[in-house]
């Protein structure tokens, strides 16, 4: 994904300076976490040292060394990050793009045909055309779920592409689990040993596709590879979701605070953050209230970047009692200075398309495997509370 390969020295050397640049002012590798809260299990930032290193080695004119030190070639995986999966779910037919224009969210159901109960371990979106995916969410429909019943299955459609009016408001609205996000810069999930996602027996994935269009007509069919946990596991993850989505943020307002907060109603062991804002995103930071007004952060972002959707697992898994307090802020630039603004001047809400903007915090629990992500939130789609 990124503009050159660094996989020889021949391929290397040419950007020594670019290299020492980019790593001493920690754009690269690329993380955002704020160092003053939490530690995370997959932050690939450099050492002092490791900088130092990189910068000496650029004032040394970009030496090649010893080539019998040098390590064995890297051996990509082709297809899948995860291992094998047991299953792939892929879109049955294209969708077809054009060339311009806004495309309203696309869903894809697709039924799983599971027989039996599944505890996921690992799963990976696998866009059929990484430059038109713009975000994917897959959702698990349980048979006893009513959200889109009725709709075309394994074939695209919008909210709006739905025969009755209360079909097409209800589109948006689901209270099902999330399986896992894909955006770009986004890695698979693989849960540690003894917490896996449920997928009921004859559940569907329901595939939530948002495309952007690049000038010249594209198509894609996304699949999603679903590795199966051998046992049942300990514990049962959840993705739950803060989310504020009746916000109004002025036009050219530099910094524009929005915050939402929820209270945990049975003990979960969090594992893992997914802050999810716009063009506009400034800030975003999880924390819990605890008693006595003081405020515990879990993570921060000072600088949050559109162009990197990352998670950021924790290193330790946090207990958190029943009754837990969470707050999720963020902010928003809508001035003329945020060189991503695509219009300072207009007001800006709630929206698919990424001139309007969101405020998801999602967040990643484990609870009691017979545990039913109902008790937790109410929770609709990836658009509302
Ligand atoms: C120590 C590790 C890394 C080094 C030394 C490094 C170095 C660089 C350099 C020198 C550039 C060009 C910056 C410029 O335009 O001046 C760059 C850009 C970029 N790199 Fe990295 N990189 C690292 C890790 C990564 C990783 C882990 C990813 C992906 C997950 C990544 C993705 C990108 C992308 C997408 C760009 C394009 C510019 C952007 O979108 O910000 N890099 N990197």
């Amino acid at each position: 994904m990124a503009p050159m390969p660094f996989e020889t020295y021949a391929e290397t050397r040419p950007f020594a300076a670019a290299i020492r640049d980019s790593t001493e002012t920690r754009d690269m590798p690329p993380w955002f976490a704020d160092r003053c809260c939490g530690r995370f299990s997959n932050d690939p930032s450099l050492s002092a040292e490791q900088i130092r290193t990189l910068a000496a080695w650029a004032a040394a004119q970009a030496p090649a060394g010893d080539v019998k030190d040098a390590p064995a070639p890297m051996h990509w995986v082709s297809g899948w990050n995860i291992e094998k999966p047991d299953a792939v779910l892929e879109m049955p037919v294209a969708k077809h793009l054009p060339a311009t224009g806004d495309v309203p969210y696309q869903y894809i159901i697709l039924p799983t045909k599971f027989r039996e109960d599944r505890w996921i371990s690992m799963s990976e979106i696998k866009p059929g055309n990484r430059m038109a995916v713009h975000h994917a969410v897959a959702y698990v429909r349980s048979p006893k779920s009513h959200w889109l019943r009725g709709a075309p299955v394994g074939v695209p459609f919008a909210a709006d592409d739905l025969p009755t009016e209360a079909q097409k408001r209800d589109a948006m609205w689901t209270d099902s689990d999330i399986l896992l996000v894909y955006a770009p810069g986004s890695q698979p999930d693989q849960w540690p040993s003894g917490f896996a996602k449920f997928v009921p027996a004859g559940s569907d994935i329901v595939l939530q596709m948002h495309y952007t269009t690049h000038g010249h007509p594209m198509e894609d069919r996304t699949s999603v590879g679903l590795v199966f946990s051998q046992q049942p596991p300990a514990k049962r993850v959840l993705t739950l979701q803060l989310t504020n989505d009746h916000f109004l943020i002025p036009p050219r307002d530099p910094d524009h605070r929005v915050e939402v907060r929820g209270t945990l109603p049975n003990d979960a062991l969090l594992l893992s953050f997914f802050p999810h804002m716009h063009l506009r995103g400034k800030s975003f930071e999880y924390n819990i209230l605890e008693p006595g007004g003081r405020i515990h952060t879990l993570l921060r972002i000072s600088h949050y970047s559109f162009y990197w959707q990352l998670s950021y697992r924790l290193a330790n898994p946090l207990p958190l009692k029943a009754g837990t307090k969470l707050q999720a802020v963020a902010t928003f630039d809508n001035s003329k200075d945020n060189p991503h603004n695509p219009d300072p001047d207009s007001a800006v809400t709630w929206g698919d398309q990424t001139w309007a903007e969101m405020m998801v915090g999602f967040f990643d629990v484990a609870v009691d495997p017979a545990v039913d992500k109902q008790r937790y939130f109410v929770r609709s789609g990836f658009g509302a509370r």
